[in-house]
């Protein structure tokens, strides 16, 4: 079952009330009529250093607190250590706590990490944990043969977030959330007030309701715009486009690896490179190379040229690009490099 919703944070906190909801019929309650209030063992939720913090908000909403989160340390690649999430669970389960969802990503916000999501399902499905994917701004991903292999697994989690107002192009705001147990989404959400009830085989009564399965009850029709994007695109549209976005990210990632005055900082997944303007006077200076990096941000948003983020990754202050537009050429990402030199020769005055 699938809801159009305001963006990834809305689609997140849509797939994890179902996810507690689904935690606590397990465990022989109804979080719906008795909430949180009444003593129950603490239901813990895991994801990794690099979980996007809509996770964090959603668990905050839903009565779960942060203390109800672990954060399981990264790999190299900036992946989920399933092994250290394996311990995490045992460790909970030990001191009398409920783990009951994990929380993957399939294109993490800073770098596009996609976790190992094959063998999170085994995890999950041998300690009986709902499985959630951020896929907000990786999931269609997907579609580029290239890395599809990466998102194998994700057909086994019980819900999906996605933001069709990312990679997908389609105007602001339009989440999705998907969650494979339709029957269950019902039970999570549904309240249907007698103003709005209909009798059985009569009217419109045949009709899913959608604000049966999700909180929002009066709703616009957000899957109007998402049509008409598939439909201007096409499916292969979709996969050049996707597949284009992730050579050109492959393309600046060279770029850099090439120039002695920049450095690369993250393995390129998708379309996010993260990377370090390093000029040879800062070689060494840590600090230097830090307030630099930091100075740059600003005074590329403003100059107009390119756009980048900035992020923090193992620490460390990051510049993060993030190709996800139809326009953007290889001359564009030469330009990005110039720009970058050029905004540093402004910051040194
Ligand atoms: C991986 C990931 N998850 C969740 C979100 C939150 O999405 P939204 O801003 O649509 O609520 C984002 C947005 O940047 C994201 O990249």
């Amino acid at each position: 079952m699938g809801l159009f919703v305001s963006g990834a944070s809305m689609a997140t906190l849509t797939c994890l009330a179902a996810a507690r909801f689904w935690a606590a019929k397990e465990a022989g309650w109804n979080v719906r009529e008795r909430g949180l209030q009444a003593q129950q063992p603490d239901l813990v939720l895991y994801l990794s250093e690099e979980g996007h913090g809509c996770i964090r908000k959603a668990a905050e909403m839903l009565g779960l607190g942060n203390n109800a989160l672990r954060l399981v340390p990264i790999n190299a690649d900036f992946q989920m250590d399933v092994n250290a999430l394996r311990v995490a669970i045992q460790a909970d389960r030990a001191a009398g706590r409920q783990p009951f969802c994990v929380s993957a990503s399939a294109g993490t916000v800073n770098t596009g990490a996609i976790d190992p999501l094959s063998l999170l399902a085994d995890l999950c499905a041998q300690e009986n944990l709902w499985l959630h994917v951020d896929g907000a701004y990786g999931a269609v991903g997907k579609v580029d043969p290239r890395v599809a292999p990466l998102f194998e697994g994700i057909e086994r989690a019980q819900s999906v977030a996605i933001d069709p107002h990312k990679w997908l192009s389609v105007p602001v705001e339009c989440g999705c959330a998907l969650v494979s147990d339709k029957q269950l989404l019902r039970e999570t959400f549904s309240l249907v007030p007698p103003y709005l009830q209909l009798e059985e085989g009569k009217g419109f009564a045949n009709l899913p309701w959608f604000s049966e399965y999700g909180f929002q009850q009066t709703r616009g029709f957000r899957a109007l715009k998402v049509w008409m994007v598939l439909q201007t695109t096409g499916r292969q549209g979709l996969v050049q486009r996707i597949q284009h976005h992730n050579a050109l990210a492959q393309h600046l990632a060279s770029l850099i690896d090439a120039a002695p005055d920049f450095e690369r900082v993250a393995p390129v997944t998708l379309s996010i490179v993260c990377f370090r303007y390093l000029p040879p006077e800062l070689k060494g200076d840590e600090e230097g190379i830090e307030q630099m990096n930091r100075a740059l941000v600003p005074l590329l948003q403003l100059a107009g040229e390119a756009f980048l983020t900035g992020t923090v990754l193992r620490g460390h202050f990051a510049l993060r690009a993030c190709i996800l537009h139809d326009g953007t050429t290889p001359a564009d990402l030469r330009i990005l490099l110039e720009s970058i030199r050029h905004a540093a020769e402004l910051s040194r005055g």
